[in-house]
């Protein structure tokens, strides 16, 4: 049995790193998913490969933080394959600085990605998740779905230099218990993984890292590379995660196999935070 079979996904910041792993599992389980990312070129090699493998995808480019982006991506995701199962928020980035450096826009960029832009997307996502659960239930249909937001151990302990991404990450988690607590009762699961340090873009050692463009604005990505080391060294497997290690503990969170789960936030950090979020 494939684990999302016949089910509509869609996947922000699917153009890279752990979102374009998440899309490619769950093509590869059986899954239709909508591709979206900020830049089209990344999300359309995305959906090119998931349809080289056999699968079925749809690219919806744009930036989750643009008022009204949410409603269309959303609307488009229906529109093209009829429903919505499956939402993911993935898309994000850092702009890390120290606190007392750290400026206005830098501070609420963090929250406008982390925390308001999933928000507005699971706001959106309501006539099609939570508006039909509630009909379904009314004639005697259970269906479940699934929202799993990418959360951080940044956001569940904080960490030096992310001021502003430990806040947003960590809105993000108080965002998933209340959607697990307000939509549990329409068979819609709600949890988050608070990811450890995954090898992406947004950990390369900074030193060597070009600026990239993110939107309007130049931003630099990665670790210094002394807190890399020390990651190692504190992770008990001692080394970093894979995006397909992520992608795997998503897919168990937006499977059947977590029907009774709700509101949880799974760490998948390789062992570093040993307690409970
Ligand atoms: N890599 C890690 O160690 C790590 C750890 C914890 C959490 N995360 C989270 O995982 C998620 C994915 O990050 P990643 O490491 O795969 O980075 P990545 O840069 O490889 O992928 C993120 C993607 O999100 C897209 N994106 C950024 N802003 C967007 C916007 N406004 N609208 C649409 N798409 C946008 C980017 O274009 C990019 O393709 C992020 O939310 C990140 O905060 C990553």
């Amino acid at each position: 049995m494939e684990l999302v079979d016949g089910k509509v996904a869609v996947i922000t910041g699917s153009g890279r790193g752990i979102g374009q792993a998440t899309a490619k599992l769950f093509a590869a389980e059986g899954a239709i998913v909508v591709v979206n990312d900020l830049d089209a070129g990344p999300a359309n090699e995305t959906v090119d490969m998931i349809k080289a493998a056999g699968g079925e995808a749809l690219a919806v480019p744009g930036s989750v933080t643009e008022p009204g982006f949410p409603e269309k991506l959303l609307a488009e995701a229906v529109a093209r394959y009829g429903r919505l199962d499956i939402l993911v928020n993935c898309a994000g980035y850092t702009w890390d600085g120290v606190i007392h450096r750290m400026s206005d826009e830098q501070w609420q960029a963090m929250l406008d990605i982390h925390a308001t832009a999933p928000f507005r997307l699971i706001r959106a996502a309501a006539p099609y998740m939570r508006d039909v659960a509630k009909q379904e239930i009314a004639q005697g249909k259970v269906n479940y779905r699934k929202i799993v937001n990418v959360s951080s151990v940044s956001g569940a302990y904080g960490n030096a230099g992310q001021i502003n991404y430990a806040a947003g990450k960590a809105a993000l988690i108080g965002i998933t218990k209340t959607v697990a607590a307000e939509w549990g009762r329409f068979n819609i699961n709600c949890n988050a993984v608070a990811l450890g340090m995954i090898e992406t873009r947004l950990t390369q050692p900074k030193e060597q890292a070009k600026p990239v463009q993110i939107g309007e604005r130049e931003v630099t990505l990665g670790v210094p590379q002394m807190m890399l080391q020390a990651v190692s060294m504190l992770v008990p497997m001692g080394r970093p995660g894979k995006p397909e290690e992520a992608a795997g503990a998503i897919l168990f969170l937006a499977s059947p196999l977590a029907n009774y789960v709700n509101g949880h936030i799974l760490v998948v950090d390789g062992g570093m935070y040993r307690a409970g979020v």
